[in-house]
């Protein structure tokens, strides 16, 4: 005997044999009775649940949230109170590819956070980018599509990716920020993070406040070339999971300052563009950034599948003081996360402790597959037995006045609604003169693929004259496009 321990089956029965599988006979067929074969080659099958059907591939650590200033005025959220220290998980991804695909890709990076406060799971599920492509969520899925495999060779194809954006001219501004070097960032800890969005803050008078999230890395924003990135996939396809786990693991803490903006309640109806259109960013010379506190990823997670992969984060788990905005993308995305985690990983996943709050819950929902911890009787409300009651006062201040025409319409009644202001002003006061040059020879690499037409080309030429003249011009050059 050893004093190692003895493998068993799950069920904690001895195991008979970690190599030899029950036979007739030492060549013999095997025999059905060889339980311990069968539930090993069943667990076996079952491994995988799906993956992701966006942001698959990704990597996950745990940390904590400090706040050091007082915003009590803005929001009665517990876990944004002076001094609040709140435990968190965070998991950075890139969108489009699989699983198994390279890190260092262009595309946005995932940014999504799940802190466990005391009033319940807050999850701020945003990207390295302070905007998206889209402002409409009846686009989402097709936009995805277009930016993941075709039905016929199963190949990622660029002539289908330009089609989509150059029909799509809000996508403008996020496909300038994915053209930048940022579209491929050197690690996740040299990137920020965005909550995109903008969100309902509400104070303990009931005082409402329409927010921003920034998340700026401490560690300093740091990029590849397109031609650094390209030879990275050669070398390490999991580049950013290692650089984080062994940053981690060597004890260099990344950290991140929370930067918000806040808004009035009132500026949003008369601001010079729609305030909740997820394609706009908010300038700071009309709402600033304010620094409340920071966060920082100190614990790698013990086993990737229980905490990274089976991780199911929600735009929709707001805690009293918070709450949606009208962005019609962030209203969409309320739906569609919970139920792809119904899905994917079942309809009891926030049972699971990486999904599970801190907080006691007293919910009155039960059973269901896989579920273990079940609610106590009485099981319905309302009930005179003492059981759980809802408090509406918490979310006083999550209320307000809506009135309007039920219409399938976009957003052009404010003096700045275009689409193209804002990547305008980026090209001409943000962007460096390398950044610009970076911003060309990317786009015409991109747009270079054998796949794409010469009738694409130069819709792709005009989409970037919108932007730009002398972008336009650039581009036109690198192409070839007269
Ligand atoms: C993941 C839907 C827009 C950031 C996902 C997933 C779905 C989804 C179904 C997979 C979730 C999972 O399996 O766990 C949508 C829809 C959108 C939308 C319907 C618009 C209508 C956005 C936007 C952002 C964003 C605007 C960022 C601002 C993310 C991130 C993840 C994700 C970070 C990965 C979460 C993780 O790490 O588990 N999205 N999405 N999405 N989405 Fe979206």
């Amino acid at each position: 005997m050893t004093d190692r321990p003895i493998t068993t089956t799950d069920a904690g029965i001895a195991a008979p044999s970690d190599e030899f599988s029950l036979s007739v006979g030492v060549n013999g067929p095997l025999l059905m009775q060889d339980h311990y074969l069968i539930q090993k080659l069943a667990a076996f099958d079952r491994e995988r649940v799906p993956e992701r059907v966006v942001h698959a591939k990704g990597g996950g650590a745990h940390g904590f949230l400090r706040i050091t200033e007082d915003v009590s005025q803005f929001t009665k959220a517990g876990l944004f109170q002076p001094g609040m220290e709140t435990p968190m998980f965070i998991r950075f991804s890139t969108v489009a590819g699989e699983l198994g695909s390279p890190d260092t890709q262009r595309d946005p990076r995932g940014f999504a956070m799940k802190f466990y406060t005391d009033e319940g799971n807050y999850d701020l599920v945003g990207n390295n980018t302070p905007i998206f492509f889209i402002r409409d969520p009846q686009k989402f899925s097709d936009f995805i599509h277009s930016q993941k495999r075709r039905a016929d060779n199963h190949l990622r194809d660029n002539n289908m990716q330009w089609d989509f954006w150059t029909l799509s001219p809000e996508s403008a501004h996020q496909v300038t920020f994915l053209m930048t070097d940022r579209g491929t960032p050197r690690s996740w800890r040299h990137m920020h993070g965005f909550g995109s969005h903008t969100f309902l803050w509400y104070n303990a008078a009931g005082e409402r406040f329409w927010v921003k999230y920034h998340f700026r890395t401490n560690q300093g924003v740091a990029n590849f070339t397109d031609a650094e990135a390209a030879a990275a996939v050669g070398q390490d396809r999991d580049l950013h999971i290692r650089d984080l786990y062994n940053a981690i693991k060597s004890g260099d803490h990344p950290s991140w300052r929370v930067n918000v903006q806040i808004m009035p309640f009132d500026a949003a109806a008369d601001y010079r563009f729609n305030p909740f259109d997820v394609t706009k960013v908010w300038p700071h010379a009309d709402y600033p950034e304010i620094t409340i506190g920071e966060f920082t990823l100190n614990r790698n997670p013990d086993n990737y599948f229980a905490e990274v992969e089976q991780a199911s984060f929600e735009p929709s788990n707001f805690v009293p003081g918070i709450g949606p905005s009208p962005d019609k993308m962030l209203q969409g995305r309320l739906f569609s996360y919970p139920d792809t985690h119904r899905y994917r990983i079942g309809p009891n996943y926030l049972q699971l402790p990486i999904n599970a709050p801190k907080s006691p819950v007293n919910s009155y929902n039960k059973d269901g597959a896989m579920r273990y911890a079940n609610s106590t009787d009485p099981v319905y409300a309302p009930n005179s037995m003492g059981g759980p009651v809802a408090d509406p006062a918490l979310f006083e201040g999550e209320n307000y006045y809506v009135t309007g025409e039920i219409m399938r319409a976009a957003n052009a009644i404010h003096a700045e609604d275009d689409d193209f202001t804002q990547p305008r002003a980026l090209w001409e006061n943000v962007l460096s003169d390398t950044d610009r040059a970076h911003l060309v020879t990317n786009i015409v690499g991109h747009a270079s693929a054998p796949e794409v037409t010469g009738d694409m080309k130069k819709r792709v030429v005009e989409y970037w004259t919108n932007v730009h003249k002398d972008l336009g011009d650039s581009v036109a050059q690198g192409l070839g496009v007269q």
